[in-house]
C-alpha cells in the first residue's frame, strides 16, 4: 500500500536530530553564537523538525519570502503558500556562521535548533508591508496575525536547520502531539487509504463533529485525522489542554472505535484565513491525508475574510497539480430544528435562519461564563460540561 506522496518530495524530510547526531549538536551548540528567536520562528522549527514542512530544510531568504508571498512559489518553483522565516531584531554574526537558536517558550531558553546561516538580509518597511498584505489580506495592526508578524525584528536569517527537540509540545501534550512521520506510519499500520484531515483550534461542537462525519460518509473514507493546533492563540481562544479534553470526550462518546485519530501539531495560529488554509493542506498531505475539510471562515478571525475565501483560494491561486491532497468544501453547517439534525445549509434551501440553531462564538462564551450550557443541538452535553468548568475556573 502506498500513501499519498509528501509535498515536493518522495519521502518526508524531518529536520529533527537523534542519537549521536543529537548528542554532537548539543555539545556543539554550547560553543556557538546563540540568539533567542520569536515564538513564530520556534514554531517553524518544530514544523520543520516534525516533517510537516517537507521539502523545506530551513528558513527562507528574502527573494524566496517575497516570491512565496506574491506568487505562492519559491524562486526555484516549489509551491508554498506562506513564507517560513527567522526574523530577529539584531545579529552580530555573518553568513557562513553556524548558530544556535534559543526557544523563547521554555524557561531558560534552551537551544531548539542549530542553523547554518546562508544569508543575513534586512527587510525594508516596504518588504514587510507587501508580505503582510499578501499573506493576511490586510495590514490592520488590530489583526492578531498581522500584529505578531510585524512584532518581529527586520533582520532575516536564512539557511538550513537541524532541530534538537519539539519545544514544549511533546512534554505538554504527550498523548496528542504527533509528527508527520508518526501520523504517516500510524495511517499505514491501520491500513487506511483514504484519510480526511480536520483542522481545528476550537473544542468541537455539533457542527464540527458532523462535518467530520459527513466528510467520512461522502468520501467513503477509512478514517478522520482530527489535527488540532497546539501552539499560541489570540486571547479569548480556548487553551489547547481544555480543547484536547473536550475533543477526546466527544470522540469517545460519539464516534465508532478506530475511525478517528485525535492528534495535534506544534504551531502558532496565524489567523491568515485563505493562505493558512493552503498551508494546512500542504502539511496534511505531508502527514499522509488524502483530503482536508475546509468549511466556513477556515483559520479566520473577525471579519477580515469572506466566509468561503479559504475555499476559493484553491481554485484561484493553487495551480493544477501543485498539491495532491484534495479539498472537501463544506458549506455553513448548523442544527436544523425542522429536520432534527445537523445539515449543511445548501442542503436545506427551504429553511429560514430561524429554522437553525445559530449561536455566535461571543454568545456561547457568555453562556458558558454564566454557567449556562449551550443547547444540546449546539454542543454535546459532555463537551459543554468541560467548557463550563473551564470558564467558571476563570472567574474564581
Ligand atoms: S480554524 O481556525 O481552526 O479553522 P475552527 O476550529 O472553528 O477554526 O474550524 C475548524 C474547521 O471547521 C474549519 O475548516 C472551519 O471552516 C470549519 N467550520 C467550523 N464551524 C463551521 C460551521 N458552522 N459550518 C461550516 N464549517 C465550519
Amino acid at each position: 500500500m502506498t500513501l499519498i506522496k509528501p509535498h515536493g518530495a518522495d519521502a518526508l524530510n524531518p529536520r529533527i536530530a537523534s542519537g549521536q547526531r543529537l548528542a554532537d549538536l548539543r555539545e556543539e551548540a554550547d560553543g556557538l553564537l546563540s540568539i533567542t528567536v520569536s515564538s513564530a520562528t520556534a514554531a517553524n522549527a518544530v514544523m520543520l523538525a516534525a516533517g510537516y514542512f517537507t521539502p523545506l530544510e530551513g528558513y527562507m531568504n528574502r527573494a524566496d519570502a517575497l516570491s512565496v508571498a506574491k506568487t505562492l512559489s519559491t524562486t526555484q518553483g516549489l509551491f508554498w503558500p506562506i513564507p517560513v522565516l527567522n526574523l530577529v531584531e539584531s545579529f552580530s554574526g555573518e553568513p557562513g556562521d553556524r548558530i544556535a537558536l534559543r526557544d523563547p517558550n521554555i524557561e531558560g531558553e534552551p537551544v531548539i535548533a542549530v542553523m547554518d546561516v546562508s544569508a543575513v538580509e534586512s527587510l525594508s518597511d516596504h518588504d514587510m508591508a507587501l508580505m503582510t498584505l499578501e499573506i493576511f489580506g490586510t495590514q490592520d495592526p488590530e489583526h492578531p496575525g498581522v500584529a505578531t508578524f510585524n512584532g518581529q525584528g527586520r533582520i532575516l536569517l536564512s539557511g538550513p536547520i537541524e532541530v534538537l527537540n519539539y519545544s514544549y509540545f511533546q512534554s505538554d501534550f504527550p498523548d496528542t502531539f504527533r509528527t508527520a512521520v508518526e501520523i504517516r506510519s500510524e495511517i499505514e499500520s491501520r491500513g487506511w487509504q483514504r484519510v480526511v484531515a480536520f483542522q481545528t483550534r476550537n473544542p468541537m461542537h455539533r457542527a464540527h463533529e458532523e462535518l467530520c462525519r459527513m466528510a467520512m460518509d461522502d468520501l467513503q473514507a477509512d478514517g478522520v485525522l482530527i489535527h488540532m493546533l497546539l501552539g499560541k492563540l489570540k486571547a479569548g481562544d480556548i487553551p489547547a489542554e481544555v480543547r484536547d479534553d473536550a475533543i477526546r470526550t466527544m470522540v469517545d462518546h460519539y464516534f465508532p472505535a478506530n475511525t478517528v485519530m485525535v492528534t495535534g501539531y506544534g504551531f502558532d495560529m496565524l489567523y491568515a484565513g485563505p493562505r493558512e488554509a493552503v498551508l494546512h493542506a500542504v502539511f496534511r498531505q505531508n502527514a499522509g491525508c488524502t483530503e482536508l475539510i475546509v468549511g466556513r471562515d477556515h483559520a479566520g478571525v473577525g471579519d477580515y475574510y469572506g466566509g468561503f475565501d479559504a475555499q476559493t483560494i484553491f481554485d484561484e491561486r493553487v495551480p493544477e497539480g501543485s498539491l495532491e491532497i484534495q479539498i472537501y468544501r463544506a458549506d455553513h453547517t448548523a442544527y436544523s430544528k425542522k429536520l432534527d439534525r445537523v445539515v449543511m445549509m445548501k442542503d436545506a434551501p427551504d429553511h429560514t435562519p430561524d429554522d437553525f440553531v445559530l449561536l455566535s462564538g461571543t454568545k456561547v462564551r457568555q453562556m458558558l461564563g454564566q454557567g449556562i450550557a449551550p443547547p444540546a443541538e449546539f454542543s454535546r452535553p459532555e463537551v459543554a460540561k468541560i467548557l463550563m468548568d473551564y470558564y467558571q475556573s476563570l472567574d474564581s
